[in-house]
């Protein structure tokens, strides 16, 4: 990520509402977030492999991190980013939340020594723009200080009910805001939902098909709906009206790729630009969906062809297309060229 404005223009009194930086400062969408816990040697020791083989890099010092290695996780995560050449991968970081006693902490010993290497600050457990407003002024603070050449962008976790409700003023809360992610366990906790899987659907939570005269109940079909689809759609809303990027967040069952996969391709479709990975096997699978597919693109193109000056309708494939439907394939090409750029 490179930009204009440098990190003192964010040193400033909060204009809140004011138009996004984002336009200046190229962030670009980055499918697959990687974890890692910088305190857990055999993690660490994979870093340098991962460079290059996914957008994002994020040393995790929240939730996961046992309260006894917040401080090895922190100087863990200087040294990998002091050693490390991130190349095109950008460097995020999950600082712990607000209400916790390591935040403040994480903060003032990241931004100083490492500030100039991390791309976003993830922040979890959101539950308003007040908690964004805080960041922001901590890190012009922090940047100024430290003398940073651009500033750091900031990326909010949806996770608790009183965020889902402010999720608009979240989303506009700073001209810093990157994302927002779902994160489904903390949401699933807060909101008092009974299921104790983080992230996925959940066998319970279906429809049964209608009555059929010929059919005994007991056969007649169920549907497996999808426990997270309200938020999603209510969060990339938001995200839209706002111009920033809308993630699905983590998928803890590992082994489970197909469910893990239909997932991520429900949020892609929803207009999610990605999603968080737990393991390496999750980086190949986001990467793949979250890209257009080659048939999706040639599509496109052809449809962007066909409509010549972007007015009026034609017919392609028996199908109606018009100044609509070239936008939504104009979605398509744009999102191809920016992955490849
Ligand atoms: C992620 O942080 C979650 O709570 O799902
Ligand atoms: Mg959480």
């Amino acid at each position: 990520m490179s930009g204009s404005r440098s990190a003192k223009d964010f040193f400033r009194p909060l204009a809140v509402g004011a138009p996004s930086p984002l336009t200046e400062i190229p962030a670009r969408p980055s499918r697959a977030i990687h974890f890692f816990d910088p305190s857990n040697p055999k993690m660490a020791a994979k870093v340098p492999d991962l460079v290059s083989t996914v957008d994002v890099l994020l040393g995790n010092l929240e939730d996961a991190v046992k309260a006894d290695n917040k401080l090895a996780a922190r100087e863990g995560l200087v040294q990998i980013a002091q050693d490390t050449d991130f190349g095109p991968t950008q460097l995020w970081t999950r600082i712990n939340s607000l209400d916790s006693p390591w935040v403040l902490d994480d903060l003032t010993t990241l931004v100083p020594a490492i500030g100039h290497k991390l791309d976003v600050i993830m922040v979890p457990k959101v539950q308003g723009a007040e908690d964004i407003h805080y960041v922001d002024r901590l890190l012009a603070q922090l940047e100024a200080k430290a003398d940073l050449e651009r500033p750091i962008l900031v990326h909010a976790i949806l996770e608790t009910a009183r965020g889902v409700a402010n999720v608009e003023e979240i989303c506009g809360a700073s001209p810093r805001m990157q994302g927002i992610s779902l994160g489904p366990a903390d949401l699933a906790a807060d909101r008092r939902m009974k299921t104790t899987r983080v992230g996925g659907g959940h066998p319970g939570y279906l429809v049964r098909q209608d009555p059929n005269p010929d059919q005994p109940a007991a056969v007649r079909q169920t549907y497996q709906q999808d426990l997270w689809h309200y938020t999603i759609a209510r969060m990339v809303d938001a995200c839209a009206m706002h111009g920033i990027y809308p993630y699905y967040g983590p998928f803890g069952d590992i082994a489970d790729v197909t469910a893990c996969e239909d997932q991520f391709r429900n949020a892609f479709l929803l207009g999610c630009v990605g999603t968080w990975s737990l393991h390496p096997k999750q980086i190949e699978i986001a990467n793949r969906v979250f890209s257009p597919s080659v048939e999706d693109i040639a599509h496109a193109r052809r449809v962007v062809a066909a409509m010549g000056d972007g007015t009026g309708a034609v017919m392609l494939d028996g199908k109606m297309e018009d100044d609509a439907s070239l936008k939504q394939c104009l979605v398509m090409v744009e999102l191809a060229e920016q992955l490849a750029a």
